[in-house]
């Protein structure tokens, strides 16, 4: 496998050679890449740039074809103290599998396996056509926001006025930005965990601590009110919510968030930023409830919401923050200076998705009816196995299972399976079946299966996977 991915890249990576001296002297930090290795990445560069100043006293030197290019390849601190997202990963490497002719069911990414709704893809197609393709206002263009705070108020009880909506490319930006605009160095991020991969890096992109509050399989992986209390400090400055959960699917009724809202309440430094994004992927009797419709929350809390999940748009990058004018004006300017505005197509797009009617009407509906028939599926097949314990997910389309008693087995040809990402390599090599070890969202003893995929795979995946966890049973230490 590991052999397979470096055989696709190896091509377009640098060589290391020994290294040149840099104008400061210092060898350590300087990289040299040979121009006769064809290699792609740098060919480009190497033509382009004869000298070039990167940092403070490091040259680039690209003198001729034949000659070999220095560069320091030093990173911001920033940048090393964050981690790669691993789904991102884990979902590039079953594609490259694929590509190279593997036959691996792909069950990491969190992509709806749907098509984009006819009538919201045709409405980007018409934008294309009537020349809507101009830089829109930094916050979005009016028609999406006006239709944006119409759904909130609708669908979430909320009401909102386009310049308290800030409209992104995903929500993925929306919450990066939010965090960005209120964290202080030092600030702390609470987050419950498992947590969405990017919340701990985002906080620590804006130079803040994650504080993570772990919660337990048997409590639905919902947060402990008291765990929350006991947590909060002059530090705290937000509070990350996910609900339903990616990637536990866990929803958080009304009740447990009136509890959180009581405390959040009583630390006027504390704001909430609300991720929403899989609202409508809920399965019934769950019932999602927008944090910020809490009594006192509207105040402090930034709902963050977008268009990947509920509609199948992940490709067109649309997602939206709403909140107080002066937390968004804040995000705005940030937006302002790294991307600008959303694609104009998108948020054409966008509009006629939120025009589908009430909860995506239809479409929607029956898109969340299929991801509902999957779960029931895997919770019963899972259950079947045995020796995984199990929380049944009421929204998002992940399961999260606790496969941690089958730590310690021994796999032929691969050794003991010590934990969710020797598990992961396990059922990749041995079942090819990609999903997502649990550590990368903060719990080691669970992998997470996404089931945006159709039934027929996950049948066939669900097969491939008890044939390769009876070789564990037979090994699993008492
Ligand atoms: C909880 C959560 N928030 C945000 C995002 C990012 O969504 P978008 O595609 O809109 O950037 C994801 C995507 O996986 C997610 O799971």
């Amino acid at each position: 496998m590991a052999s397979l991915l470096q055989g696709s890249c190896s091509s377009t990576r640098p060589a290391i050679h020994s290294l040149g001296v840099s104008s400061d002297g210092d060898t350590s930090r300087s990289i040299s890449f040979s121009s006769q290795l064809n290699n792609l990445c740098f060919k480009s560069l190497e033509k382009r740039f004869h000298v070039k100043r990167l940092r403070m006293g490091t040259l680039v030197r690209a003198e001729s074809i034949s000659k070999q290019v220095e560069v320091d390849i030093s990173l911001s601190p920033r940048v090393n103290s964050v981690k790669p997202s691993k789904t991102i990963a884990v979902t590039d490497l079953a594609t490259a599998l694929v590509q190279a002719g593997v036959p691996v069911i792909r069950l990491a990414a969190g992509e709806p396996d749907f098509d984009t709704p006819t009538v919201v893809a045709e409405a980007g197609i018409n934008a294309i056509r009537e020349g809507y393709t101009r830089y829109t206002p930094n916050a979005g263009t009016l028609e999406l926001r006006t239709a944006i705070c119409h759904k909130l108020k609708e669908e979430n009880g909320l009401t909102y006025t386009p310049d308290q909506i800030l409209v992104s490319n995903g929500a993925k930006q929306s919450v990066l930005q939010a965090v960005l605009a209120v964290c202080s160095p030092g600030d702390e991020v609470i987050i419950p965990g498992p947590f969405y991969v990017s919340y701990p890096e985002m906080a620590r992109l804006a130079d803040a601590t994650p504080v993570i509050l772990p919660t337990l399989i048997s409590n639905n992986f919902r947060l402990d009110p008291e765990v929350l209390k006991s947590t909060i400090s002059e530090k705290s400055r937000v509070l990350i919510l996910c609900s339903p959960s990616n990637p536990t699917g866990s929803v958080y009724p009304k009740k447990l968030l009136e509890e959180i809202a009581d405390i959040v309440a009583k630390h006027p430094r504390l704001l909430v930023i609300a991720d929403e994004i899989y609202e409508h992927i809920i399965y019934a009797p769950a019932i999602h409830t927008s944090f910020a419709s809490l009594p006192g929350m509207w105040e402090r809390t930034l709902t963050v919401n977008g268009f990947s999940k509920t509609f199948a748009m992940t490709g067109w990058r649309l997602g939206y923050l709403a909140g107080p004018k002066h937390f968004v004006a804040a995000c705005g300017k940030i937006q302002s200076q790294v991307t600008s505005g959303a694609s104009s197509i998108s948020q054409k797009a966008g509009v006629a998705a939120l025009g589908l009617g009430y909860r995506g009407g239809e479409a929607v509906a029956k898109m969340v009816k299929a991801f509902e028939e999957r779960r029931d599926f895997l919770v019963e097949s899972f259950r079947e196995l045995g020796g995984v314990k199990i929380s049944e997910p009421q929204g998002a389309f992940y399961l999260f299972l606790d496969f941690s008693s089958y730590y310690g087995a021994e796999a032929e040809g691969y050794g003991i399976i010590k934990d969710s990402e020797s598990l992961c390599k396990y059922l990749l090599d041995k079942a090819q079946v990609a999903l997502v070890p649990g550590d990368a969202f903060g719990d080691d003893k669970c992998i997470r299966i996404s089931y945006a995929a159709s039934m027929s795979n996950l049948q066939a995946a669900m097969e491939r996977i008890k044939g390769a966890i009876v070789h564990l049973k037979a090994t699993v230490p008492a």
